[in-house]
């Protein structure tokens, strides 16, 4: 196939992050619940000569174009599995807020694997697809999974959940980005600083929470609201203490809940419907504390092939 192959992959929030003590290997075992919400990223495969990258969208400066770029990644992982040059030109039409917490750059890779093995013709089986994912990041297979799942290990393991409804989403986009790995740092250094330890033997095992199953099964966005949790929520904060008063913006304006999006700095915000959702925004644009505002709604479908 020589035309021009787009997948279009959804954002994530973390209605669940908890993280347990850090591993040998410098991750830490999760119970983490992803629920995919309706911002995409489009990724374009075009036939070219050598791997290239280029992007489009607000926060397009900011992604990187070279080979550290995780949808070069993925397509040179993919090209060395089948023995192939990964001669590609991968196009990124970016909204979902870059290094936000919303698993932007997972995305992309996710979207660039399934654009890629329809370009190439290289006809790679879920699993291999999903393996390719788990070697790249924690959070990549989840972009090609997609709907609410429950990710274990480090976050790669996923066991699809079912969930009775559509829940009403609002985003805060904050300036500049948070760190991953130092948003993990500041947890694990924080905890170490409360005199309780940071390891594997000083941190209870992360657990799903029933009642978040539960309120998810049932589609009843106030439970949901009542036990969503982010154990990186308060690293985020100590590196980014400007994040409570966005935070308190949605609260005041009656969101269900308000939560720091994974490692941040997006601010997740649960809402009963969308008029409330339309509110919190409103209240969110208004309110001085943040560069942008989303309203959107999940769980939605995984990485999907779409016409150009
Ligand atoms: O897997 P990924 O490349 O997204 O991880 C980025 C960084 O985030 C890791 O190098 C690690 O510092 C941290 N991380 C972690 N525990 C996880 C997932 C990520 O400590 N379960």
């Amino acid at each position: 196939m020589t035309r021009p192959v787009t997948a279009r992959v959804p954002a994530k929030v973390n209605v669940q992050l908890a993280v347990g003590g850090l591993r040998p290997d410098g991750f830490h075992d999760l119970a983490n619940v992803f629920l995919a919400v309706g911002l995409h990223d489009e990724v374009t495969a075009t036939p070219a000569d050598t791997l290239r990258i280029t992007v489009e969208g607000a926060d397009a400066g900011q992604v990187p174009l070279d080979h550290t770029n995780l949808a070069a990644r993925a397509a040179v992982a993919l090209a060395e599995r089948h023995g192939i040059a990964p001669a590609v030109h991968l196009h990124i039409a970016k909204d979902i807020p870059v290094a936000g917490g919303m698993a932007g750059g997972s995305a992309d890779a996710a979207g660039a694997l399934l654009a890629c093995d329809a370009l190439w013709g290289t006809k790679a089986t879920r699993e291999e697809l999903l393996d390719i994912c788990a070697d790249l990041g924690s959070d990549i297979p989840f972009g090609l999974v997609g709907g609410v799942a429950l990710g274990r290990g480090r976050g790669e393991l996923l066991t699809p959940l079912d969930t009775g409804g559509t829940f009403h989403w609002v985003f805060a986009v904050a300036d500049g980005g948070l760190s991953t790995p130092a948003v993990y740092r500041e947890c694990d250094r924080l905890r170490e600083a409360s005199g309780a330890g940071a390891g594997v033997a000083d941190v209870p095992d992360p657990e799903p929470s029933p009642a978040l199953l539960d309120a998810l099964r049932t589609g009843d966005a106030t439970a949901l609201a009542a036990v969503v949790s982010n154990d990186l929520q308060p690293a985020a904060l100590s590196l980014r203490p400007a994040l409570a008063a966005t935070l308190r913006a949605g609260a005041d304006a009656g969101a269900l809940a308000s939560l720091v999006s994974g490692s941040g700095p997006t601010c997740a915000f649960l809402a009963k419907d969308p008029e409330a959702a339309q509110v919190v925004a409103d209240a969110l644009a208004a309110s001085g504390t943040c560069r942008s505002v989303r309203i959107t709604s999940g769980p939605v479908p995984g990485a999907r092939l779409v016409d150009a």
